[in-house]
C-alpha cells in the first residue's frame, strides 16, 4: 500500500489512481493523519498531495512531522516538497515565481526515481511558492527547471523525495513512470493489485462475511449497483436477492432491460416491482423540482422497504459505494475540491436500518468497478453507461409529469442516446439526453401550423460531474437529432442546445 496524504489538492484522487494503474494499492488519508496511524498501516510508501496553501499561510495544512522519521520512503509531490522542506528547516520562497504550465524538467541524476525517463521530459507546473534553500545535510538535487532550481530533490539517507511538478497529471507524458518508479522500484511495491486478484479475493471475503443468510440490493441499472450485482451473485448465488423498482420515470424500455440481462442471462433472482402508479399519482401535479426530489426519494424507501420485509432471513443490504463516496474530504480555505459531495448520492436509505451493510466496491475508483464488471461478464454498454439520476426522467422533465409527456420524453431521449452512440461518442461523453420542455411554440409541418412541445438536448463533458462543460456536438450531428426527433417523435415540434456548463448551470435541469 501507498497512502496518499491529502492536502487539499484536486489532484489527489488522480495521484491514487496513477498509483493503482501502476497495480499498486493505494488509500487516500487525511493530511492531520498521526504518524502513528499511518505506521499502523503499514504502508511501503508515502505521497505528499499538492495542494492550494502556502506554507506559510495562516491556517497552512501541516502533517505530522513524525511521519518523517518513520523510515517509510516519502514523495512530496508541489505543495508536499515545499512542506518537506521547510519542515526539515530549509526555505520556502513566497509568491514571486509563480509558474503554471508546461515546464521542461532537466536530470541531472536520475537515481531511482528517473529510471528510464528522458533527460529532458516535459513536466506540468502549478506553484506560486517554490523551494530557496534546501535544509542542511544530505538533500540532493536530481533536476531542475529553467525556473526552479530544486525542481526534483532527494534524501538519501531517509529515502525522501520531493518534485515540484506534477506526475499525476496527462500534461506530465512521463508522470507515470515516475510514480511507477517511486512505487516499485523505492518502496518495493510487487505491482499485484489488479482486479483478477481483486475479484478472487472478495469472493472469499463475501462469502466470510454472509455465511448462510441472504443479501438484498437495490438494482437501479447504472454501473455500480450492476456490477455489485455481478460481483456478490458471483459469490453467494441465490442468496443474493435484487431488487429493482420501476418508479415510472424510467428510460424507455430500461426495466425490460435490467429484466433480461439479470433475471434472465445472469439468472439471478430479481424481484421486479412495477410501482408506476404510485409515484405518478404521488407525483401528480408536482412541478416544484425539490418537491419531486423528495416524493421520488421517499416513495422508493417505502417500497423498497415493503419488498424487502418479504426476502426472509435477510441479514445484509448491499450496495454500490464506491472509493470516492467514502474518501474523507479535507476541509481547506477556498479549495473547490473540498465542497460537500451534492446531496445525491447519499441518502435515499432510511435511518434505521435493520440490515448490515455490504459494500465490496467501496476500495474501487470507478474505472476499476468498470474492470471488475468486465471480467464478471457485464456488457459495455452496462459498464459504461452514462451517469443517470435517481429521481431518473422526472428531473428531465420541467413541470409536473404526466405519463403522456413522459413518453414523449422517452422517445426523444432514446433518438439522442442512439445517434450519439451510432457517432461513437456515447462513451466519451459523460453525459448526453433530452429535457422536456413544457411550453408551446409554433412550428409548421407539410401545410399544416404546429403549436407543440419543445425538446432542449443536453451534452456535457464532465470528470466528476461536479463541475462540467457543454459539448460542441458536430453541427451534422445535431441536425439529425433534430430532425428525427421532430420527425418520428408527436408532440415535438421544436428542438433547442443547451450551451450552459456547471456552473452557473447544473447538469441535469431541475
Ligand atoms: P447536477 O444536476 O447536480 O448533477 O449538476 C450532477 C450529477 O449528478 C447526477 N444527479 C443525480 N444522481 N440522484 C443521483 O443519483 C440525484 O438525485 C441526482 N441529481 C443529479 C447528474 O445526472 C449528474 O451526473
Amino acid at each position: 500500500t501507498i497512502i496518499v496524504l491529502d492536502f487539499g489538492s484536486q489532484y489527489s484522487q488522480l495521484i491514487a489512481r496513477r498509483i493503482r494503474e501502476c497495480r499498486v494499492y493505494s488509500r487516500i488519508m487525511p493530511f492531520n493523519t498521526p504518524a502513528e496511524t499511518i505506521r499502523a498501516e503499514r504502508p511501503q510508501g508515502i505521497i505528499l498531495s499538492g495542494g492550494p496553501s502556502s506554507v506559510y499561510a495562516e491556517n497552512a495544512p501541516k502533517c505530522d512531522p513524525a511521519i518523517f522519521e518513520l523510515g517509510i520512503p516519502i514523495l512530496g509531490i508541489c505543495y508536499g516538497l515545499q512542506l518537506m522542506i521547510q519542515t526539515l528547516g530549509g526555505e520556502i520562497a513566497r509568491g514571486r515565481a509563480r509558474e503554471y504550465g508546461k515546464a521542461i524538467l532537466e536530470i541531472a541524476e536520475p537515481g531511482e526515481l528517473f529510471v528510464g525517463v528522458s533527460p529532458k521530459t516535459q513536466v506540468w507546473m502549478s506553484h506560486g511558492d517554490k523551494v530557496a534553500r534546501m535544509p542542511e545535510g544530505g538533500f540532493r538535487v536530481l533536476g531542475s527547471s529553467g525556473n526552479t532550481e530544486f525542481c526534483a530533490v532527494h534524501m538519501p539517507e531517509r529515502n525522501l523525495y520531493g518534485i515540484q511538478f506534477h506526475p499525476e497529471v496527462v500534461h506530465t507524458p512521463e508522470g507515470k513512470s515516475i510514480i511507477g518508479n517511486f512505487c516499485r522500484r523505492i518502496c518495493g511495491c510487487a505491482g499485484d493489485w489488479t482486479m483478477e486478484s481483486f475479484i478472487e479475493q472478495q469472493l472469499r471475503e463475501i462469502r466470510a462475511t454472509v455465511g448462510k443468510s441472504n443479501v438484498i440490493l437495490g438494482l437501479s441499472g447504472g454501473v455500480d449497483s450492476s456490477v455489485a450485482a455481478a460481483l456478490i451473485h458471483k459469490a453467494i448465488g441465490k442468496q443474493l436477492n435484487c431488487i429493482f423498482v420501476n418508479n415510472g420515470v424510467l428510460r424507455k424500455n430500461e426495466a425490460e432491460r435490467v429484466r433480461e440481462l439479470f433475471g434472465r442471462n445472469f439468472d439471478m433472482k430479481l424481484i421486479y416491482v412495477d410501482a408506476t402508479d404510485r409515484f405518478l399519482s404521488k407525483l401528480a401535479g408536482v412541478d416544484e423540482p425539490e418537491k419531486k426530489r423528495k416524493i421520488i426519494g421517499n416513495e422508493f424507501v417505502t417500497v423498497f422497504d415493503e419488498a424487502s420485509a418479504k426476502i426472509e432471513n435477510a441479514e445484509f443490504l448491499a450496495q454500490g459505494t464506491t472509493y470516492p463516496d467514502v474518501i474523507e474530504s479535507v476541509p481547506i480555505d477556498g479549495n473547490p475540491a473540498a465542497m460537500i459531495k451534492s446531496h445525491h448520492n447519499v441518502g435515499g436509505l432510511p435511518e434505521e436500518m435493520k440490515f448490515k451493510l455490504l459494500e465490496p466496491l467501496s476500495r474501487l475508483f470507478k474505472d476499476e468497478v468498470r474492470e471488475v464488471g468486465r471480467q464478471l461478464g457485464l456488457p459495455e454498454d452496462v459498464v459504461m453507461r452514462q451517469p443517470f439520476p435517481g429521481p431518473g426522467l422526472a428531473v428531465r422533465h420541467l413541470g409536473a409529469v404526466t405519463r403522456e409527456t413522459l413518453d414523449i420524453l422517452r422517445d426523444a431521449d432514446e433518438i439522442v442516446v442512439d445517434e450519439i452512440k451510432k457517432a461513437g461518442l456515447y462513451y466519451s461523453i459523460w453525459q448526453t439526453f433530452a429535457v422536456f420542455l413544457p411550453v408551446r411554440t409554433v412550428g409548421v409541418m407539410g401545410d399544416e401550423r404546429t403549436y407543440d412541445y419543445v425538446i432542449a438536448l443536453r451534452a456535457v463533458e464532465s470528470s466528476d460531474g461536479m463541475t462540467a462543460d457543454w459539448v460542441q456536438l458536430p453541427y451534422d450531428l445535431l441536425g439529425r437529432i433534430s430532425s428525427r426527433i421532430i420527425n418520428e417523435v408527436n408532440g415535438v415540434n421544436r428542438v433547442v442546445y443547451d450551451i450552459t456548463s456547471k456552473p452557473p448551470g447544473t447538469i441535469e435541469w431541475e
